[in-house]
């Protein structure tokens, strides 16, 4: 988490640095702070508890046309509090380098009591106070050999970028764990934690590997690894800045929820052949000729949940055993790695440090790693043997939608891969293929109905707790649901197989507590009516997530519907449904709903 932008060249700094940071500002949104220098050796440095838009307001643009390089940052807070003083950029004592970091400098306790015994004093509690005052106590004279010098004692993870007042115009910084990237503009350079934010900026950049030392100078850049000075290959920028502007829609929750039939289209082209009903892809084909004989996904958050679907779908369509871990249980678990398993790694960044840190120790083992990213370049992406895109374009609230709904049709794609090659009945790949053409048109009809889940919302927005439920493809859709509801109203939520209740956790419904079951097309239909009325009878509130041709509408207080088809693609309208439910709730409750509270997009920290 955290979000660090630099810039040098002809243009004022401070503008660019503002908008880097202000869309970087999904890793993290504690405090903002930018430095800069002039090129008269001026050093200005700004700060601001809270979001970005606060350091904007305490900025004066028109006085400072003379700075033209500077690093900025976007905190979400690890080590100390949420105060002005360990806001980012930190400097060195004698105030002539400033840093920005991303990650955790892990050994910066010990670093810390040593540089005290030196006579450094720290303003602030933060692990990058340390580096920015080992920088100055390692300095000789050259800045490039004080940073490989830094990063011979520093434990990593980071992404750091330093300026040094006495060198106008320079930026320099080295990566481990966290991500980091170099824009290439017309003689204007960026550093970012993420490429998204240099949209419309630049056309080409660079990303940087582990143990990557950069320097950019003289308006050119230099690359050195273990030593040995390298080329990496330049990447381009596809995207527009339309991917990240809002548009019309007061919040990106809304727009990304809206953009959920678009992003399906997407994730099914080049994979999908709907006019000769068949999957064609290539990596698809080669995985699938593998010989796996199990699957084991790993992921975290609603990537996990994403990942409990492809779970469903691969036993359900392809008959392969699917394990599903979180990674941080994973890491730290027993883990048997073997070669008859395939390992999928679920994550819309693409540099959540749990996932990427478990991939780290399959890839070391010798296990087949298969990425469902979205974000290409991501360090999972670059890090696993195979793996496929899933395209859903930049997401920028923190809450995840559209990401979610596009990992569970790769899922879905790439279990009709394995199960068309092994044990699927033809004609049930027929229908699913025929179905999933439909599921577009189906969520975009379904939208419109959002008014009607607003009003739902609304009623129920003044309970404190509540109950998801479904069960086999509807569980991870309650577990998806509940998660969004906390993450966006802060109100307490649950998810259970329907038919667990029943063993200790039914003694807490009453009046006050209402449950909210996703019961759609399921063979499990009646069971979970049957849940309904175990809930109904002991005063419970029943909110029906149901098909529009449900015949027992009237067994709930409140229901929601859909367009029936398969269990299978029915999924991808339910989880919309709870997604609006928790926007509309959050909404009528005043929450920040692109940034809720405690949180961060982009979770590389441990
Ligand atoms: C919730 C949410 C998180 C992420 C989780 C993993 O809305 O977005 O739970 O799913 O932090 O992140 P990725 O998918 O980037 O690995």
């Amino acid at each position: 988490m955290c979000g660090i932008f630099g810039f040098t060249g002809w243009k004022d700094a401070a503008p660019i640095l503002l908008k880097g940071l202000s869309r970087l500002e999904y890793r993290g949104y504690d405090s903002a702070g930018i430095c800069m220098i002039s090129k008269n050796r001026d050093l200005y440095i700004n700060k601001a508890i809270g979001k970005v838009m606060e350091l904007k307001n305490k900025i004066n643009l028109s006085s400072l046309s003379e700075y033209t390089t500077g690093i900025g940052h976007t905190r979400w807070a690890t080590h100390g509090g949420v105060t002005e003083n360990n806001c980012h950029p930190h400097t060195s004592a004698n105030g002539r380098f400033a840093v920005v970091h991303n990650g955790i400098i892990e050994n910066y306790s010990e670093l810390r009591t040593m540089l005290q015994w030196q006579g450094y004093q720290f303003y602030g509690e933060t692990d990058t106070e340390v580096a920015a005052k080992l920088f100055e106590h390692l300095f000789m004279g050259d800045d490039f050999e004080t940073l490989k010098k830094l990063t011979t004692v520093i434990e990593w993870a980071y992404a750091l970028v330093f300026l040094d007042k006495e060198n106008p115009g320079k930026l320099f910084g080295a990566k481990i764990g966290s991500p980091l990237v170099i824009g290439i503009g017309r003689d204007s350079w960026y550093v970012s934690s993420d490429y998204r934010s240099l949209i419309g900026l630049v056309d080409e950049y660079i990303t940087l590997e582990d143990g990557d030392l950069f320097c950019i100078e003289n308006n050119d850049y230099k690359v050195v690894n273990c030593g040995v000075e390298l080329v990496r290959d330049k990447e381009s920028i596809t995207e527009t800045e339309k991917h990240m502007e809002l548009g019309d829609f007061p919040h990106f929750m809304l727009k990304e929820i809206y953009e959920q039939g678009e992003v399906l289209r997407n994730v099914f082209a080049g994979r999908i052949d709907f006019q000769a009903k068949t999957i064609r892809n290539n990596t698809l084909d080669e995985v699938v000729t593998q010989g796996f004989e199990r699957v084991h996904i790993i992921a975290s958050g609603t990537s996990y949940h994403a990942g409990l679907l492809g779970k469903q779908y691969l036993e359900h369509l392809a008959d392969i055993p699917t394990e599903v871990t979180v990674s941080t249980e994973f890491k730290y678990g027993k883990q048997f790695i073997d070669k008859k398993t395939l390992y999928i790694f679920v994550s819309q960044s693409g540099e959540t440090a749990d996932s990427l840190e478990s991939m780290k120790i399959v890839n070391e083992r010798g296990g087949y790693t298969f990425g469902i990213v979205n974000v290409p370049g991501s360090s999972i992406a670059r890090l696993a043997k195979a793996g496929l895109f899933t395209h859903a374009w930049v997401e920028v609230g923190v809450a995840s939608t559209k990401a979610f709904t596009a990992q569970v049709a790769t899922f879905l794609v790439i279990a009709l891969a394995f199960g068309r090659k092994w044990n699927l009945e033809h004609m049930k790949f027929l229908s699913i293929i025929e179905d999933m053409q439909k599921i577009p048109v189906r969520i975009e009809k379904l939208l419109e109905t959002s008014d009607k889940i607003r009003e739902v919302a609304e009623k129920y927005a003044s309970y404190l707790n509540f109950f998801y439920l479904g069960r086999s493809y509807e569980l991870p859709i309650a577990m998806e649901g509940s998660l969004k509801l906390k993450e966006l109203t802060y109100r307490h939520s649950e998810a259970y197989s329907s038919g667990e209740l029943k063993h200790g956790s039914l003694a807490l419904i009453d009046e006050y507590f209402p449950s909210i079951i996703i019961n759609g097309s399921s063979p499990l239909h009646s069971k979970n009516c049957s849940s309904v009325q175990e809930v109904k009878s002991r005063g419970g509130k029943m909110i029906g997530i149901i098909t529009s041709d449900d015949t027992k509408k009237d067994i709930y207080d409140d229901y929601l519907t859909f367009e029936a088809s398969l269990p299978e693609t029915e999924v991808f309208l339910e989880v919309i449904i709870l997604q609006l439910f928790a926007y509309h709730m959050a909404n009528t409750l005043g929450r920040d709903i692109d940034k809720p509270r405690n949180l961060a997009k982009s979770v590389t920290v441990e």
